[in-house]
């Protein structure tokens, strides 16, 4: 009897654990978002691009392997930076890290300042290698609307210009979020 007395709490505590799973992820969310993101290199000081390192001279250096750059880049509605809605700001970094091939680290802020998540921001940190049409990253974290986010990115190039490095590139964003 004993043992019996004490199994009914414990399976009431089981339940509540379950109960509470459940109610979190069903109060989870899911969200899809597509930005452009807009690499301003040329244009002097308007420019969003800083860089702030450059790696060491050698052949290593066709990649430009160890260099740093600042980034604050418009964050679009469309695809035409002059044409379309400002969602946010990519504010971060990125670092020429492949040896061989021209591979980035970014790790940047999707900070909203209009639309639904205006004051809300994602954080994603990843790998970039240029030369795929596909480029994928994930997205570890997030604040106000996206709290506890997490998922990935998806990014293609939708424009280059290769005499002034000004790229515009889309951002397909999955998230599951509070
Ligand atoms: C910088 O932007 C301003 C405002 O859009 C524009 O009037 C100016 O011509 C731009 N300067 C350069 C060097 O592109
Ligand atoms: C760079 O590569 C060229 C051709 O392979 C070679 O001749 C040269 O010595 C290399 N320079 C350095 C600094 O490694
Ligand atoms: C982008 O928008 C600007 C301003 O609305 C417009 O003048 C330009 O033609 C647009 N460019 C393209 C490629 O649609
Ligand atoms: C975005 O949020 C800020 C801070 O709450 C507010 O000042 C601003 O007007 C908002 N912008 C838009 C376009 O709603
Ligand atoms: C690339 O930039 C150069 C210099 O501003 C400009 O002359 C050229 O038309 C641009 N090319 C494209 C495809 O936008």
């Amino acid at each position: 009897m004993a043992s019996n007395a004490g199994a009914i709490p414990c399976l009431a505590a089981l339940l509540l654990l379950i109960l509470a799973a459940s109610t979190a992820s069903a109060a989870e969310k899911e969200t899809r978002l597509r930005v452009y993101w807009h690499d301003v290199v040329s244009g002097g000081p308007n420019a969003t691009v800083a860089q702030v390192a450059q790696g060491p001279s050698s052949n290593a250096s066709a990649t430009g392997f160890g260099t740093i750059f600042v980034i604050d880049d418009p964050l679009t509605e469309g695809p035409n930076l002059t044409g379309s809605r400002l969602l946010g700001r990519a504010q971060g970094i990125y670092v020429s890290a492949g040896k061989d091939s021209l591979s980035l680290l970014m790790a940047m802020n999707f900070v909203f300042v209009d639309g639904a998540y205006n004051g809300s921001s994602i954080a994603i940190v990843g790998p970039n290698p240029t030369e795929r049409a596909i480029r994928e990253m994930p997205v570890v974290g997030g604040t106000g609307v996206f709290r506890f986010a997490r998922g990935y990115c998806q990014a293609r190039t939708r424009w280059f210009n290769a005499s002034t490095g000004d790229a515009t590139v889309e951002y397909n964003v999955h998230l599951r979020h509070d």
